[in-house]
């Protein structure tokens, strides 16, 4: 059990399960945890609903405020949570026996990605942990790039033969002076050196710097697993690598929106945000995403489809050869040709069972699928926000 949070998150779900139950005994502690269960499970419900059906007009307005502050400032300072990463890690432990894994945007002090990994290095089977954080020598919880150097540790295991939780602050205590010679931007020589030695490489990235981020550990063939945003799928180049199968979504966010740390400076009036016992400031963040080239299992699980086509239901797109299908659940399992979905078809996307084709809204994506000039998908004279141009790979795969 390393996480408390985990565990509270777990009672709660049980609570909410046993609901009825609760009733009878009239428990009014666990009934008011299960309608907070209850509102979230609605309100996420609502929010998956509009992004599915925004149109391109409205989902600009309607696109986490969050979000555009850390593109428009360069605001990264988002700190995920251990919880967010245990949740994760459960559906990829075997892949981490004998591995390298490098946490190249996370300061060892602070990272929960670092305390992750330190925590579970012997019974991940870990051969090495290497972190490395961005221009700052400071032991605060956040960087505030004020330094030209950045603090690092390389780590082998070898001084404990278990994972002691004690060690940890031991070990920072130990580490917290080792320093690069230079700032720690992960497009740095030296970062790049390091990222050499790594097989895994697992952190939440900067977003402004996303792109560029993902085309390092392309380039350098590593596998990793990151945290990101859902638009991103729509930036050219991160949706050429998923067409090619070179990333996909993780396993374990889908939809709702994620908490993260962070910095007393931070607006608090864009989104939902608290405020803990000793002041730290945390913000609920929409549209996160696991980014990874790791494979896991549900991945090849085929998506329920039992929609049957009709033209009315699915209209053909006044300027791309496909049809629309405004929502992923309603994927018809008659129809074999083009078809026009949601980004967020990728949260449930089975490459064994469709294949993604083009874009749209990007002429560079938008293939021979398009008809005229104009990308952007159009429907009846209504224009639509990014959609996936998808096929169903072999007929007859069905659950
Ligand atoms: C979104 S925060 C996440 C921090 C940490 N990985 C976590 O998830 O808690 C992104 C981190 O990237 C660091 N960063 C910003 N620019 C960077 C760069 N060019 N190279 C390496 N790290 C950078 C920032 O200091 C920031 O701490």
């Amino acid at each position: 059990m390393m996480s408390e949070k985990t565990t509270a998150e777990g009672i709660r779900r049980y609570s909410f399960e046993l609901f009825p139950f609760f009733l009878k005994v009239i428990d009014l502690h666990y009934i008011l945890l299960s309608i907070e269960n209850w509102s979230c499970i609605i309100l996420g419900g609502m929010l998956d609903y509009c992004n599915e059906r925004l149109t391109f007009g409205t989902m600009a307005k309607a696109s986490n405020s969050n979000l555009h502050i850390a593109k428009r400032g360069k605001n990264d300072e988002f700190y995920t949570q251990l919880t967010d990463i245990e949740k994760e890690m459960a559906y990829y432990l075997p892949l981490f026996q004998e591995k390298t894994v490098l946490c190249n945007c996370d300061d060892l002090r602070v990272s929960n990605f670092f305390r992750y990994f330190f925590l579970s290095f012997h019974s991940l089977g870990l051969k090495k942990l290497i972190a490395t954080c961005y221009k700052n020598l400071n032991p605060d919880l956040f960087s505030q790039h004020k330094d030209e150097q950045a603090v690092y540790c390389i780590y082998d295991g070898k001084d404990r033969v278990n994972d002691q939780f004690e060690d940890y602050d031991v070990f920072i205590k130990q580490n917290e002076r080792s320093v690069l010679k230079g700032d720690g931007d992960f497009r740095s020589e030296e970062c790049i050196e390091l990222l050499k030695q790594a097989d895994i490489v697992v952190t939440n990235p900067p977003f402004s710097l996303f792109r560029e981020y993902v085309a390092q550990l392309i380039e350098y063939d590593k596998k990793f697993l990151i945290v990101g945003n859902v638009n991103a799928i729509t930036y050219k180049e991160c949706f050429k690598w998923i067409k090619e199968d070179k990333m996909w979504l993780g396993a374990s966010i889908h939809s709702g929106d994620r908490e993260f740390a962070v910095p007393d400076s931070y607006p608090l009036n864009a989104a939902g945000y608290r405020v803990d016992e000793n002041g730290k400031k945390f913000i609920r963040v929409k549209g996160v995403r696991w980014f990874t080239n790791l494979d896991f299992k549900e991945r090849h699980r085929p998506l329920p489809i039992c929609e049957r086509y009709t033209p009315e239901k699915f209209p053909k797109y006044d300027n791309y050869d496909a049809v629309e299908v405004s929502e992923t659940a309603d994927i018809p399992e008659d129809y074999d040709g083009i078809m026009g979905v949601p980004i967020t078809f990728l949260d449930k996307y089975c490459p064994d069972q469709f294949e993604i084709l083009a874009k749209t809204n990007s002429k560079e994506h938008a293939g021979e699928f398009l008809i005229g000039d104009d990308p952007t998908a159009i429907v009846n004279g209504k224009k639509l926000y990014h959609r996936l141009l998808i096929r169903r790979k072999k007929k007859g795969i069905h659950l």
